[in-house]
């Protein structure tokens, strides 16, 4: 079966990266939720996808530049508040798995011990976790933090030296754009032992003509149509 995994949530339905989109996506029984993770100014992990403000809050500027305080203070849609990597995990609480994106430099750290937190505390085992980015410096980071969390390499099309890299974080998928991929790619990305999750998939041709091509898992606005 392919994998039905909603992006930022379930980003056609609600405000993407918010908690009630977690809870939609739950509700529409996905089987993993994407979402964006990046650091604020005071240093907490917040799920937030741009690195500015404007086209998702009521907000300006940086993110980097605001402290939690203030980002608190903003509505990301809807009245939901911008969330805390924690608090997503909480909310998500083990009944899907979630494919959470490093966006910048830096995230590994927090992303390593939280998950590290939550295997402890009950509810998720290793295999709910996915961590992706197209950044290979903080997946290696990552990788070097917790050895054994499968990680997800991001691209828009293969780049030169991919699979060596891929090999050496021991690299669990391919995350690759839909405009990227071809059925002659699948099987030779299957061959080297890599599942396959493209995005972002909405159109129900787009979703049909990955599923032919043997894609594993298909990253949408609207998971329930995959
Ligand atoms: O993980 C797939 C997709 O989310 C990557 O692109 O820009 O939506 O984070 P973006
Ligand atoms: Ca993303």
């Amino acid at each position: 079966m392919v994998l039905r995994i909603g992006h930022r949530g379930a980003m056609g339905y609600a405000p993407e990266n918010t908690l009630l989109s977690f809870r939609k996506t739950l509700e529409l029984r996905c089987d993993m939720i994407e979402f964006d993770v990046r650091l604020c100014r005071s240093g907490e992990l917040i799920v937030f996808h741009d690195d500015t403000l404007e086209r998702t809050t009521n907000g300006a500027g940086q993110v980097s530049e605001q402290t939690l305080e203030f980002l608190r203070t903003l509505d990301a849609g809807c009245g939901e508040k911008i969330p805390l990597f924690q608090e997503a995990l909480e909310v998500i609480a083990g009944k899907a798995r979630v494919d959470v994106e490093l966006k910048g430099p830096g995230t590994a750290l927090q992303t390593a011990s939280l998950i590290d937190r939550f295997l402890t505390q009950g509810g998720w085992s290793r295999g709910h976790f996915l961590v992706s980015s197209f950044d290979c410096q903080e997946l290696s980071a990552f990788r070097r933090l917790d050895p054994y969390t499968p990680v997800g390499i991001l691209c828009e099309n293969i780049p030169v030296g991919f699979f060596g890299m891929a090999r050496s974080l021991g690299a669990y998928s391919l995350n690759i754009s839909y405009n990227g991929v071809t059925p002659e790619l699948v099987d030779h990305i299957h061959r080297e032992g890599m599942k396959v999750l493209v995005w972002t998939v909405d159109s129900p041709d787009g979703i049909a003509r990955a599923k032919g091509m043997g894609v594993d898992g298909i990253i949408s606005n609207f998971p329930d149509r995959v």
